[in-house]
């Protein structure tokens, strides 16, 4: 490689912009490894720890009683007290940029709560500077560990909307498809996704879908127990083809869906 310029850098991308995807594709445009082929996880919304004790027991339990069975990341969503930050953030003028880390502290919250109930069983909340570097050692000294499933966009955050886009169902995605793991379950308070939101004032018309494409529910342009940038983003994710929605108020649906039946509503790519 006489011709390249740039010292002792001999790399096929070293003499071209990456905006070039004619020139990059030879390179790039394979499919990436996957970390943690043995991970699942499970993203707990908010909305689900928000109801106390009769939500959270069962649920521990029955994450409990997975342990032997998978190696686990179990990340938290934010809740009903990120709604309120939304709306006090709001009111004041905050930008989106400030409200993001609040809500996103809110989801670090219920993670700690959910932690503090498997302590015993050896479960700690890490931060996500050790989801990203760490995480296998941890799940080597213990069968799960606890995190936030918002994604650290913070004051990075994407203007556009008000409320930020990228919450916790796109943070859960888009680690599970980073790590390669095995599977990715939301767990909700309703059984999977409806074609409107079943405790709104259509819910009457609200008719259960066991199957639906990201594609579709983006298009339905009905409200969504799920976040719209999670829909997006999962056309172009590299593993994780589909995921399952359950409900977590109703107990075993978890550990069904982790061994691959279906019990809520599957989406796919
Ligand atoms: N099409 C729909 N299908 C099912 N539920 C819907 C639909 N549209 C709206 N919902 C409502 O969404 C609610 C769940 O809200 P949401 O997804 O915001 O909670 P969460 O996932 O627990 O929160 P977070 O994302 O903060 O963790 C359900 O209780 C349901 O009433
Ligand atoms: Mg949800």
């Amino acid at each position: 490689m006489t011709t390249n310029t740039i010292k002792h850098v001999l790399s096929p991308l070293a003499r071209q912009t990456l905006q070039d995807s004619d020139l990059t594709r030879p390179v790039a445009d394979r499919q990436p490894i996957r970390l943690l082929p043995w991970l699942q996880i499970i993203k707990v919304g908010g909305r689900l720890i928000d109801r106390g004790p009769e939500a959270i027991l069962p649920l521990v339990d029955e994450l409990r009683q997975l342990l032997p069975e998978h190696r686990l990341l179990i990340l938290t969503g934010a809740g009903i007290r990120a709604r309120h930050v939304y709306s006090v953030g709001l009111d004041l003028g905050l930008p989106v940029g400030s409200l993001a880390p609040l809500a996103a502290s809110e989801a670090g919250q219920n993670g700690h709560i959910l932690a503090a109930m498997l302590a015993a069983d050896g479960v700690s909340y890490v931060e996500h500077p050790t989801v990203a570097d760490q995480l296998a050692i941890h799940l080597s000294a213990a069968r799960a560990v606890v995190g936030s499933a918002f994604p650290p966009y913070h004051h990075h955050e994407f203007p556009g909307s008000r409320i930020p886009t990228h919450r916790a169902d796109t943070g859960a995605f888009l680690l599970a498809d980073a790590l390669g793991a095995a599977g990715l379950t939301i767990v909700e308070d309703v059984d999977g996704v409806y074609s409107d939101d079943p405790n709104g004032p259509e819910a009457g018309k609200a008719r259960f879908l066991a199957e639906a494409t990201a594609a579709s529910l983006l298009e339905s342009g009905a409200p969504l127990p799920v976040d719209r940038a999670f829909l997006e983003v999962m056309a172009n994710a590299s593993s994780i083809r589909q995921v399952q929605v359950v409900n977590g108020l109703v107990p075993g649906r978890i550990t069904a869906a982790l061994r691959g039946e279906h019990v809520g509503t599957l989406i796919r790519a």
